[in-house]
């Protein structure tokens, strides 16, 4: 397992500029880690090249994006989207007998989720048919890339994905049971995680998550060889989760989501990495803090340290943001309720002696328990209550801030990558927010 390697000093500042490129491996959607990324590559006047994931027709095919949706997402990147669908994984993907993994689920209730029994021949199968479709459209977004990098570019390529939730419908009221239910709804992840549905989540989510990254890393083998021959710098970041320190009681402290099942697949990720840079190639995993987006929406509870955020900005000396985000929380928060309960509700939930069985960074992922599921879904809940608007929360603020920051280090660190991961927690995030442009 990699080793605990929080970034502690701020990288210097990159040299990527206007001419240099900043590839996308997935797509942007708006309010993910990639904004930050896109938006310090666009801020420093780089190219910016997107890949999309493409879309699934109603009957199940994947296509491309039609013209109008293309011209969409260019305009949201700001640059030009290669329109090959990169959908990673094999959940849709019909084996030889026409059935897909998710198919194997219809018709199957939610409640016998311990007793499926899967064809893990047509698994095996739909995975190796998937994994055919996602390289051979990777070869030819490389192909399309080759033609649009510039000679004189410096380039870096972002992975982005991450996800492989199996698209089975049974499969959503039996994970809205694991990550958010609690008493009489509350499921064991572990007994979850040995069943087979786990097992299929498992291979599902190292196949979309990690091992993505190692087929960009591949596919870019030729292309990456051509930059670096001609004097120029050819690097890939990907993001990670292992957890994340926050500011608890006055302390940095590592702490982490539970239960984090995609763990596993975040780790591999980590040595796809490790693998990489050991043949010379600069590829780093930035693990970043816990936001909210689109992915992280089912893990309820995950936003619970991004209050605290608030606090290392005041500590870093980032002052001016600090007071400008505070106000804003002020505005979103009800009346009734103010910035300190808003700070102290979350601290009651990270230094809980509860979660004193979770601290162990060795044995992580973990899985969940009674008492801490509902420990942390109640605190989630109250935490949101405190919002005016359940459409205009205060972790919407705090997780752009986080964005940006997490977008200027991985654009600074990655000009010379020193290491195969990093860990971006609170304290250096806002130090470096405090820096400035
Ligand atoms: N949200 C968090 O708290 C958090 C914390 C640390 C790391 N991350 C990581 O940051 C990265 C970006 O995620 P985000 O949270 O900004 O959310 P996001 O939803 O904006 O991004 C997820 C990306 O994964 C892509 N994706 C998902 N399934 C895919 C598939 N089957 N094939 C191809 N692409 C697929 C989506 O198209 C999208 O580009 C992910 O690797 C995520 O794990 C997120």
């Amino acid at each position: 397992m990699t080793s605990y390697n929080p970034m502690r000093a701020l990288p210097t500042k990159s040299g990527y500029g206007k001419g240099d490129v900043l590839v996308l491996c997935g797509e942007l959607f708006g309010r993910g880690y990639a904004n930050g990324i896109v938006e310090e590559a666009t801020r420093r006047g780089m190219t910016i090249i997107g890949t999309t994931v493409g879309r699934r027709e109603t009957d199940g095919t994947l296509r491309h994006l039609t013209a109008a949706e293309l011209h969409e997402a260019e305009q949201n990147l700001g640059g030009r989207v290669i329109n090959i669908p990169l959908e990673a994984g094999f959940d849709l993907q019909p084996a030889d007998d026409g059935r897909s993994p998710a198919d194997q689920l219809k018709g199957v209730k939610p409640d016998a989720w311990e007793s499926v029994r899967l064809d893990w021949d047509n698994i095996e199968q739909a995975r190796l048919l998937g994994l055919a479709r996602f390289k051979a459209n990777l070869a030819s977004v490389v192909t399309e890339l080759e033609k649009m990098i510039p000679a004189n570019a410096n380039v870096l390529f972002a992975h982005i994905i991450g996800g492989g939730m199996p698209r089975a419908r049974m499969l959503m009221p039996v994970f809205n049971k694991v990550f958010k239910g609690q008493g009489e709804r509350y499921l064991s992840s572990a007994a979850f995680w040995g069943s087979e549905l786990g097992r299929l989540c498992k291979l599902s989510f190292d196949e979309v998550t990690a091992d993505t990254f190692a087929h960009l890393i591949e596919a870019t083998d030729s292309l990456r060889q051509a930059i670096i021959a001609r004097g120029h710098k050819a690097a890939y970041s990907a993001y990670g989760y292992h957890g994340c320190e926050a500011l608890i009681n006055g302390t940095y402290t590592w702490q982490s989501y539970t239960p984090y099942v995609p763990g596993w697949a975040k780790m591999r990720l980590e040595e796809i990495a490790a693998a990489a840079r050991s043949r010379g190639i600069g590829a780093t995993v930035f693990n970043s803090p816990e936001i909210q987006t689109n992915s992280s929406a089912l893990f309820m509870g995950v936003e619970i340290p991004l209050y605290l955020f608030l606090e290392a900005l005041q500590k870093e000396g980032a002052t001016a943001l600090a007071a400008e985000l505070r106000e804003e929380c002020r505005t979103l928060l009800r009346d009734d309720v103010t910035i300190e309960q808003m700070l102290a509700a979350a601290t009651s939930y990270l230094a809980s002696p509860v979660l004193n069985q979770f601290a162990a960074f060795e044995t992580w992922p973990h899985h969940n328990t009674p008492e801490q599921a509902e420990l942390m879904l109640n605190c989630s809940a109250r935490l949101m209550g405190m919002n005016r608007n359940p459409k205009e929360i205060v972790c919407a603020a705090l997780s752009t801030a986080v964005v940006n920051g997490v977008g200027k280090l991985i654009l600074d660190s990655m000009w010379e990558p020193k290491a195969h991961v990093y860990w971006l927690n609170h304290d250096i995030i806002a130090r470096r927010l405090a820096q400035g442009e």
